[in-house]
């Protein structure tokens, strides 16, 4: 076990700069996710951590152990990828113990690792198999085996699930999050999957062209998204995000957009001091918009705004409703089945507890 520190790594391929400037510690025993859009270096920063790459600038520390220059082999780390890595023609049990035999472990502790880590990959009736025996899932437990059975000081993995169905990949993710905490191994895994790294996450890196745009736990940066990027990039439907001018009213603050006003009141002049009369973007979850007839008691602040309903997307679970409110369409998820009728006017409360508001500027949140 160990903790992982990354001191300003860039890396170029060409012209193309796939990380540009990362910084990132990883405590011991942590599951910490990269997270980002394709191609914004994800692969390429674990790659670096495995030392399959070399960074052009910065270092790799693992404890206190500078390891940018030594060789994957040296690091005391396991990988495991998106397509299912096992060798074919070895049976479940000769992929699982080939590390291991490898570092010249005698026979018994092989046996014994080996049955360890298939038992906690349930897949103690597979070890006789051949992967093309094997579904997607039970190869991908192999490969995770195959990784854990080293009992790494660091383990790496990138996309392991997405090759799996939508069902298996759900039942998947809880599983490695238990596994992880049962061998607590500091780990770090890559995906572009916002859900994926919400619920696997100790704590979430941000990622976007090739740097990273937050780190914080899975409430930091769901509430508290640090900028634009991550606002829009992390929550399903999409955050709502309308540009609106800030303005002061007899001692108020209001926002003013093309289609409503919002009063934001007295406790916002402090905050908003700076860019009375200029434009700033404002940014509401669907969920913390409620048509105004289903309004919880529970909303102490909240600002009115009407509309026609443009479209309705029933989702069972949820109803996502889209709202037109002359120049823009404000997207509302209620929980439930609901029925709402397009073409017809709606009224909507919208919880300014919830509000986010971010400079046009350099796009970083002001509340
Ligand atoms: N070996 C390489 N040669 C040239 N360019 C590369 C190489 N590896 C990565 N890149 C480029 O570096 C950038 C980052 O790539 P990387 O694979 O790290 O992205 P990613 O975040 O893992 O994306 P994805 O989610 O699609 O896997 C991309 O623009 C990619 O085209
Ligand atoms: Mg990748």
């Amino acid at each position: 076990m160990v903790d992982v520190h990354l001191r300003g790594i860039v890396k170029r391929f060409g012209k193309t700069v796939a990380v540009n400037g990362i910084d990132l510690d990883v405590n011991d025993g942590e599951f910490i996710v990269l997270l980002g859009p394709s191609g914004c270096g994800k692969t390429t920063t674990l790659r670096i951590i495995a030392g399959l790459e070399k960074p052009d600038a910065g270092r790799v520390i693992f404890g206190d152990r500078d390891v940018t220059y030594l060789p994957p082999r040296e690091r005391n780390i396991s990988m495991v990828f998106q397509s299912y890595a096992v060798w074919p023609h070895m049976k479940v049990y000769d992929n699982i113990a080939f590390p291991l035999k490898i570092k010249k472990y005698p026979r018994e502790e092989i046996d014994k690792k080996v049955k360890w880590a298939a038992e906690l990959l349930q897949i103690s009736e597979l070890l006789d198999r051949y992967p093309h025996q094997l579904s997607g899932g039970q190869r991908q437990r192999v490969a995770v085996a195959r990784a854990i059975v080293v009992e790494p000081a660091v383990l790496l993995m990138d996309e392991p699930l997405s090759n799996l169905d939508a069902l298996l990949r759900v039942k998947m993710r809880s599983e490695l999050k238990k596994l992880q905490r049962r061998i607590k191994v500091t780990t770090i895994y890559v995906t572009h999957d916002q859900v994926e790294a919400m619920t696997m996450g100790d704590r979430i890196a941000v990622m976007n062209q090739g740097k990273i745009m937050q780190v914080g736990t899975p409430e930091e940066i769901y509430n508290k998204p640090a900028n634009l990027f991550v606002a829009g990039f992390v929550g399903t439907p999409q955050m709502n995000f309308f540009e609106a001018t800030v303005s002061l009213k007899d001692d108020n603050i209001v926002l003013e957009t093309q289609d409503f006003t919002i009063p934001l009141g007295r406790e916002f002049r402090e905050i908003l001091a700076d860019y009375i009369n200029k434009s700033v973007i404002v940014g509401i979850r669907p969920e913390h918009i409620y048509p105004k007839t289903m309004r919880p008691s529970t909303l102490k602040k909240a600002s009115d705004i009407s509309g026609v309903i443009d479209f309705v997307e029933a989702l069972g679970s949820d109803t996502i409703i889209h709202v037109n409110t002359g120049n823009m369409i404000i997207v509302v998820k209620i929980s439930g089945s609901h029925r709402f009728e397009i073409g017809s006017p709606i009224d909507l409360s919208l919880d300014l507890d919830k509000l986010h508001i971010f400079r046009k500027s350099d796009e970083k949140a002001i509340v």
